[in-house]
C-alpha cells in the first residue's frame, strides 16, 4: 500500500444520523488540522456529494456540537449513488476539489457507497454510525449507547403510567431488522417479553399466544403490569395490542418510540468512541489506508477491509437474551 501524503480531508454523514456523529466529525476534522490538513465538509451524504455541497470547514464548526444529537452535516439517503456513473462523477467531484482523502459516517449502506468510493481510487475510511448496533465488524456503533438509553428512560415512564392503570403495554423501539435496542431496552426496563426479529418465525399468532398466557398468569399471582419491549418489524404494536386486550380482558396500550431515539444529547460514551474513531480515521488515511473500517473489538479500537466488514455476520447473544427472558418471567 503506498503511502499518500494527504493535504485535504473531506468528511460526510450518510444515513440514518445518530447521536455521537457529531462528536466524531469534530474529530475528525480537529485530528486532521493537528496533522496539518485541510478539512472539507459535505453536507447531506452522498447526496450532497453529488450535489457538489462541499465547504472548507472552519474551526468555528467545530464549536458547540459534541453534546448535541444529530449531524451538523445533515444527513442523506441516495438511491441513485448506488450506480456506478453517479459513483464514478462523485470521486471527479472530490478530485474536483483536491479531497485525497475521505471518511464516511453511516451504517452499513453507507459502507458500501464508501467501498465503491475507494474503487474510484479515493482514499477512504468508514465509521460505523447507526443506532442500531447492525454492524457485524464492530461491537460499538456510534449512537447505539445514547438511542438505548432515550429509549429506557421513555419506556421507564410509560411503566409508571401502566402500573398506575394496571395495564399491559407494548413499546416498539427501531432497530430495523436487528434487536439489539430491543434487547437490551428490554433487559434495562425489566420487560416481562422482549420481541426480537432474530428469534421470531413469522408466526404472530403463537408469539401473541404466549404474551396472553405470561400476562395471564402473572395477573393472577397480582402483578400489575406487564411490558412487552417490541423491535420494529415484529408485529404491528397497534393490532397487537387490541387482539391481547380482547384475549385477555385487560387494557392493552402501544407506544411507538420511535425517530425521538435517534435524537438527543449524545452519552458520554458516544461522545467518547465516536472521538477516538475519528481521530482513528484520519491517522488510517495519514498511513496511507484505504477502503478501511474503524470498528471496536474486545476492548480496542481495530480497523480492518470494508470488504471483510461488510461480509461478516452477527448473531444475537443468545445466552443475553435466554437471560434476559429468564429475569423478566
Ligand atoms: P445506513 O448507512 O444507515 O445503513 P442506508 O442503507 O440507507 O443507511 O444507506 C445510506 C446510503 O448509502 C444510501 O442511500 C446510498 O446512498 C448508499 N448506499 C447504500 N447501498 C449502496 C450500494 N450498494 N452502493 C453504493 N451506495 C450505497
Ligand atoms: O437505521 C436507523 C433507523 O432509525 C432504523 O432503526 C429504522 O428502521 C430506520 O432508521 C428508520 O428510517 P427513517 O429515518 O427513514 O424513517
Amino acid at each position: 500500500m503506498g503511502k499518500p501524503n494527504i493535504k485535504t480531508i473531506g468528511v460526510l454523514t450518510s444515513g440514518g444520523d445518530a447521536p455521537g456523529m457529531n462528536a466524531a466529525l469534530r474529530a475528525v476534522a480537529r485530528t486532521a488540522w493537528a496533522r496539518g490538513i485541510d478539512v472539507k465538509g459535505i453536507y447531506r451524504g452522498y447526496s450532497g456529494l453529488l450535489n457538489d455541497e462541499i465547504f472548507d470547514m472552519e474551526k468555528e464548526f467545530t464549536c458547540d456540537i459534541i453534546s448535541r444529537g444529530g449531524t451538523a452535516l445533515f444527513t442523506a439517503r441516495c438511491e441513485e449513488f448506488k450506480q456506478l456513473e453517479y459513483q464514478e462523477k462523485a470521486a471527479e467531484i472530490l478530485r474536483s476539489h483536491n479531497i485525497d482523502g475521505l471518511v464516511v459516517i453511516g451504517g452499513d449502506g453507507s459502507f458500501r457507497g464508501a467501498q465503491k468510493l475507494s474503487a474510484q481510487g479515493i482514499n477512504t475510511v468508514a465509521l460505523p454510525g447507526t443506532i442500531d448496533l447492525d454492524i457485524a465488524c464492530t461491537e460499538y456503533t456510534i449512537g447505539f449507547d445514547t438511542a438505548v438509553n432515550t429509549a429506557m428512560q421513555a419506556i421507564d415512564k410509560i411503566r409508571d403510567s401502566s402500573t398506575s392503570h394496571e395495564r399491559c403495554s407494548i413499546i416498539e423501539v427501531m432497530g430495523r431488522n436487528a434487536g439489539y435496542i430491543a434487547l437490551w431496552c428490554g433487559m434495562a426496563t425489566g420487560a416481562e417479553d422482549i420481541l426480537i426479529p432474530e428469534s421470531f418465525d413469522g408466526n404472530l399468532p403463537k408469539v401473541e399466544q404466549q404474551i396472553i398466557e405470561h400476562l395471564l398468569r402473572n395477573r393472577a399471582k397480582g402483578k400489575t403490569h406487564h411490558m412487552v419491549i417490541n423491535a420494529e418489524g415484529v408485529g404491528h404494536s397497534y393490532s397487537m395490542a387490541k387482539r391481547i386486550e380482547s384475549a385477555t380482558g385487560i387494557e392493552t396500550r402501544a407506544t411507538i418510540l420511535g425517530h425521538m431515539q435517534r435524537g438527543g444529547s449524545p452519552t458520554a460514551k458516544d461522545r467518547v468512541y465516536a472521538s477516538m474513531m475519528g481521530a482513528y480515521a484520519v491517522d488510517l488515511l495519514c498511513a496511507g489506508k484505504t477502503n478501511r473500517v474503524v470498528g471496536y473489538q474486545n476492548g480496542r479500537f481495530m480497523d480492518m477491509d470494508i470488504d471483510e466488514g461488510l461480509a461478516m455476520t452477527k448473531d444475537i447473544d443468545e445466552y443475553q437474551l435466554q437471560i434476559a427472558h429468564l429475569l423478566g418471567k
